[in-house]
C-alpha cells in the first residue's frame, strides 16, 4: 500500500545521511496506486535509493519514491535468459539473486548501493563492466501523462555515467523496471587490474561467476565506505577524459599519472589519483572530508550539511585545476541551490 508523509525528513532516503526536509514524500508500492502528475504537481524529485545525490536544502514540492517490487524470468534459451526487475529492488540484492539463479553476467556490479530503476540512469559501471551491456529494455512511466515507455538499450543512449534519462528534462520518466540478457554459461571478467590482484591473492586461477561476485565484495570493503556506516555516494566525481596531448604533456610533468586510453582516441585519467596528487586524501574540513582511502569518494562524518560537501567539492575542483589544468565533473546529482 503506498504511502504519503508531509514535511518529512530525508535523512534515510540519501546516503550521505543529509538532514534535509521534503514537503511531501509519496512512497509508490504500485503502478495502479499511480495518478498522473499535471505540470504545477510534478515531482520536485524522484528519489529511490538516494545512493547518488547530494541535497543542498529542503526540497520545496514532492519527492517520489519506487518501491515497486518483483523479479522474473521471462524468457530463455540454451544459453541466455532474459529477466526482468521491478525499479524498486535493490541492486545488489537483484545481482545476488541472479547468481543463486544461474544467471550470469552482473557480478562486476555487485555490492554498487541503489536500486535497479536508478541503475540506468547513469549507467552504473564497475570494475571491467557497465550496465548497458546487459540491458534489453527500459520501461518508464511518464510522469506527467501515466503513460507506460519502453526504451530499448540503444533507445537508452547509454554513455559513461550517462544516459538519456540523466539529461533535460530530469525527472520526466521514473523507471519502473529493466530487463537484463544474461548468460546461463558462466563466463567472468577479470581483467581489472584491482579485481585481477584480488582473485591472484585468493589463490583463484579460473574463478567461477561466485568467486568474482566475492572478490568484487572485498575489493569494494577495503577500498569504499558502507554508506551505511559512513554518508557518502560513491564517486562524487567522474573521471575526466583529456585529449592525448593534454595527456603526454601531464605525463611529462607526472610519470605515476594514472590513465587509461580511450577507444577513439585521448585518455580518460584516475581522478582520484589527481585528487591524492594535491595532498587531499584524508583531509576534513568539519565534518565532512575527502575518503581517507579513496579520493574520488566525499564523505560525511555525521552532522555535515550538503552545503559543506559542495564547499569542499569546489575546492577539491579548484586545486585539481590549478595543478593539472583539468576540470572535475560531479558525477553526483546536485539538488537545490548553493547558499
Ligand atoms: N587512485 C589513487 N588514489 C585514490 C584513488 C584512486 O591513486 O585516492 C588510483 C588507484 O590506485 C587506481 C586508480 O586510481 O590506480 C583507479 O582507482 P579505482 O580502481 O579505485 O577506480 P576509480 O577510477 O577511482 C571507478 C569508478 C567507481 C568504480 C571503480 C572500479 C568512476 C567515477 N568511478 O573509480 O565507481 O567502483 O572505478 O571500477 O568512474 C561510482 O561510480 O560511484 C563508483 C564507485
Amino acid at each position: 500500500m503506498s504511502e504519503r508523509f508531509f514535511n518529512c525528513s530525508l535523512k534515510s532516503y540519501n546516503s550521505f545521511g543529509l538532514e534535509a526536509r521534503a514537503v511531501q514524500l509519496w512512497c509508490l508500492d504500485s503502478l495502479e496506486e499511480f495518478e498522473p502528475m499535471q505540470k504545477d504537481g510534478a515531482p520536485a524529485l524522484l528519489l529511490s535509493g538516494g545512493s547518488n545525490v547530494l541535497l543542498l536544502g529542503d526540497v520545496p514540492g514532492l519527492v517520489l519514491h519506487s518501491r515497486l517490487k518483483g523479479i522474473r524470468m521471462l524468457d530463455r534459451d540454451e544459453t541466455r535468459v532474459l529477466v526482468r526487475a521491478a525499479g524498486g529492488e535493490g541492486w545488489h540484492e537483484f545481482v545476488r539473486h541472479c547468481l543463486a539463479e544461474g544467471y550470469y553476467g552482473l557480478e562486476n556490479l555487485a555490492l554498487i548501493p541503489g536500486t535497479v530503476g536508478a541503475a540506468p540512469v547513469q549507467n552504473i559501471g564497475a570494475y571491467g563492466i557497465e550496465l548497458a551491456e546487459r540491458v534489453a529494455c527500459v520501461e518508464a512511466l511518464e510522469l506527467s501523462t501515466g503513460r507506460m515507455h519502453r526504451f530499448s538499450r540503444a533507445d537508452c543512449e547509454f554513455g559513461y555515467r550517462d544516459s538519456i534519462f540523466k539529461r533535460e528534462p530530469r525527472d520526466r520518466y521514473l523507471i519502473t523496471a529493466v530487463e537484463f540478457l544474461l548468460d546461463l554459461k558462466p563466463s567472468v571478467n577479470t581483467r581489472y587490474a584491482a579485481l585481477a590482484n584480488e582473485l591472484a591473492a585468493a589463490g583463484i586461477s579460473a574463478p567461477t561467476p561466485g568467486d568474482v561476485f566475492d572478490a568484487i565484495c572485498r575489493v569494494r570493503r577495503s577500498k569504499l565506505p558502507d554508506p551505511a556506516q559512513l554518508g557518502n555516494a560513491g564517486s562524487f566525481f567522474k573521471n575526466p577524459s583529456v585529449t592525448e596531448a593534454q595527456y603526454l604533456e601531464l605525463k611529462d610533468c607526472e610519470p605515476g599519472l594514472v590513465a587509461y586510453p580511450l577507444p577513439g582516441a585521448g585518455y580518460k585519467l584516475a581522478a582520484g589519483w589527481l585528487i591524492e596528487r594535491c595532498g587531499l586524501r584524508g583531509q576534513r574540513r568539519g565534518a565532512v572530508g575527502v575518503h581517507e582511502r579513496q579520493s574520488l569518494v566525499l564523505v560525511n562524518y555525521g552532522g555535515g550539511s550538503g552545503q559543506e560537501i559542495l564547499a569542499l567539492a569546489r575546492e577539491v575542483q579548484e586545486r585539481v585545476l590549478e595543478r593539472f589544468g583539468v576540470a572535475l565533473e560531479a558525477e553526483v546529482r546536485l539538488v537545490g541551490s548553493v547558499t
